[in-house]
């Protein structure tokens, strides 16, 4: 097995120059420097969008060790061997402590980064290289002439270096924009409206005026993150018309915001960062304006780095009670969410610790801050009002606890009517036995009854996770809650005219759900896309004000989706074929089953930028986010690592 006749020219010129080349311990040490600064040099045009000194390290320590493997391939002394093995472990160390404590500069000091697949493949590779390097301090190899013979052995020990050049540069390429204007198109001869133009007009509504202050707070021996130091937020209860004026003070570590899920804000009070804002940096105020125009139940929530920052606590109930109407002797808003100070779920690799870490830990639910049985007051013969709202991604399980599966519950001891969901009335509503009742993460559901003389009314969670005790007395009999039917919204309460089909469908988009495996954001996930495409870089469905757009969704996952509208109301059409037989569905969440396909309409009537998107928090923070955007709307702001407004 040998070359060297074959080498015989190309030797002539090279022993002419008195080179030599090293031996394969060197040669190792300086293609796996070589792999490790050519991945610095990939992601190097990324961190100068981001933070520029932080590109000239990457450019710097990549033309260093592109240098370095130079130096190895024709020198043998152990100086080189030395000053090597050093240089690459003082690159170890700096990327230990930035993914540890943090570094102390950069545009998020003293915050650890998270680990990816790219450094991750070149910390190997300067590992295996000071290895090697060590090595070959303590037993410099003799000198070799050009031409190398050929052997299998160490050129297969190349194979796993080699495979990591080949993951840690394609990983480097798979980065995240440093900056994305959600802005729309402009027609020519168009006006640009700036969002900021967008708000709610002054008005002479009575003014409501709420103070949220965003601070991090010790709760069950964990840190929350709190509206005014509890967890859901204070209740916000105002009564339809009014003016509401909120003052968010932050302070939180990290920049946020608020975004009043489901009520139809004009679009510089969405709270989106990114989009219609920048994030609230620390120590800053910002002030939301905006008239509730529509009664119903409703939530808040933070909309910055919303997987984390509603996990971990930043949210609470907004009611809207109507005008006139039948009222209740009792109004309760129930907000079932995960534990407070719950381990960060999140994408990649940080996701995947926290997952398991969940699997082992068992997740916990609570009913407004409370585990176990949560007791309202009622008596008998009173007219209870409950709304349920979902701030719950749902029981996780599957292969990567990846799937999502809404949280059930169910009302025992009386029958019940459905009155309306996500804020809007239901038509007739009947009293209903005990039936399951999916409640998707952002959805509302809510139940009207009358007390029993005797007894307390339950609202139970078939897997045992929670529940409710309304009233005093005895419990109400359970029976076994598994096999209960499971409630339909298409089929309940009574037909009835819906108006926004009046004149008909402009214009129809498909939304089809989809993931795929991948690398994004320089970590190996299962992207989730809309139409193929995973936020920020999505699609932009365009809508013309006036226009009653369908949305046709698709799902095509074996997942559970709440599909999340901004700013606007889902008139639902259809369900996999066949029409709603029971009272119109007016929604802003509509939980899309695996399979499933959707017709929904809404009517274009509040410009703006709007986000669509899954409202299992995980997979719009893995891509599944789209926006509904209006011609010639701009937004001066941008998401995105170099404003640090990370909206998902
Ligand atoms: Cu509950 Cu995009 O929001
Ligand atoms: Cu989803």
């Amino acid at each position: 097995m040998s070359v060297q006749g074959a080498c015989a020219t190309a030797r002539l010129p090279v022993r002419h120059l008195h080179l030599k080349l090293s031996g394969w311990r060197a040669i190792r040490a300086a293609i796996f420097t070589l792999g490790a600064g050519a991945i610095h040099l990939t992601v190097m045009p990324q961190h100068f969008q981001e933070y520029p000194p932080f590109g000239v390290f990457f450019l710097l320590s990549g033309l260093a060790q592109v240098g370095l493997a130079a130096a190895l391939l024709f020198s043998t002394g152990s100086l080189t061997a030395i000053v090597g093995a050093a240089a690459n472990l003082a690159v170890v160390t700096l990327w230990l402590v930035s993914r540890t404590v943090g570094l102390p500069i950069g545009d998020d000091p003293w915050r650890p980064e998270t680990i990816g697949v790219a450094d991750a493949a070149a910390t190997i590779l300067e590992l295996m290289a000071a290895w090697n390097l060590v090595r070959l301090a303590r037993r410099p190899e003799q000198p070799r002439r050009a031409g190398i013979r050929f052997r299998i052995r160490p050129v297969v020990a190349l194979v796993p270096g080699l495979l990591l050049v080949i993951v840690g540069v394609g990983a480097g390429t798979q980065g995240m924009p440093a900056s994305v204007n959600m802005s729309a198109p402009i027609s020519v001869g168009q006006a640009a409206i700036p969002v900021e133009s967008l708000h709610a007009a002054p008005g002479a509504e009575p003014l409501r005026s709420f103070t949220l202050v965003a601070e991090p707070v010790q709760i069950g021996g964990q840190t929350s993150w709190t509206f005014n130091g509890i967890v859901p937020g204070p209740e916000l209860r105002v009564s339809q018309g009014d003016r509401l004026r909120v003052t968010l003070v932050n302070h939180l570590p990290a920049s946020t915001t608020i975004h009043w899920h489901g009520v139809r804000v004009s679009n510089a009070e969405d709270g989106v960062a990114g989009v219609t804002q920048d994030a609230v940096p620390p120590g800053a105020t910002y002030s939301y304006e905006f008239v509730a125009r529509d009664a119903g139940t409703f939530w808040y929530h933070s909309h910055q780095d919303t997987a984390n920052q509603l996990t971990r606590g930043l949210f609470g109930a907004l009611v809207v009670q109507p005008l006139q109407g039948p009222v209740a002797d009792r109004d309760y808003a129930l907000v079932f969410h995960e534990f407070p100070g719950h381990p960060i779920i999140g994408p990649g690799l940080q996701g995947l610790a926290g997952y398991i870490g969940q699997a082992f830990s068992g997740q916990r639910v609570a009913v407004n801050g409370t585990t176990g049985d949560l007791r309202m007051q009622a008596s008998p013969g009173e007219r209870i009002r409950l709304r349920l709202i979902g701030a719950l991604e749902g029981e996780q399980y599957g292969p990567l606890m990846m799937v999502a599966e809404p949280l059930e519950l169910v009302a025992v001891g009386t029958c019940y009517q459905i009155v309306a969901i996500d804020g809007g009335d239901l038509n007739s509503p009947q009293c209903i036995g005990p039936e399951r009742l999916r409640l998707g993460i952002g959805q509302r559901y809510d139940l009207s009854f009358v007390m029993p003389a005797a007894g307390t009314v339950r609202i139970l969670d078939p897997r045992g996770h929670e529940s409710v005790t309304i009233g005093s007395g005895p419990a109400p009999t359970v029976r076994d809650l598994k096999s209960l039917s499971l409630f339909d919204p298409l089929g309940y309460g009574q037909p009835a005219a819906v108006p926004v089909l009046g004149h008909g469908i402009d214009v129809t988009y498909q939304v089809v759900l989809g993931e795929e495996g991948g690398i994004r954001n320089f970590q190996p996930e299962l992207i989730h896309t809309i139409n193929g495409k995973a936020a920020p870089m999505g699609t932009t469905y365009l809508v013309r004000q006036g226009e009653v757009v369908r949305l046709r969704i698709v799902n095509e996952t074996a997942e559970f989706h709440t599909m999340h509208l901004h700013g606007h109301v889902l008139t639902v059409l259809d369900r996999d074929g066949g029409a709603p037989h029971g009272s119109p569905l007016h929604l802003d969440s509509l939980l899309v089953s695996p399979h499933d396909t959707w017709d929904v309409a809404f009517v274009a009537d509040n410009p703006g930028l709007w986000m669509f998107h899954c409202h299992v928090l995980v997979h719009a923070a893995i891509g599944m986010s789209a926006m509904i955007s209006y011609p010639g709307v701009t937004t001066r702001y941008e998401l995105g690592s170099r404003s640090g407004n990370q909206p998902e």
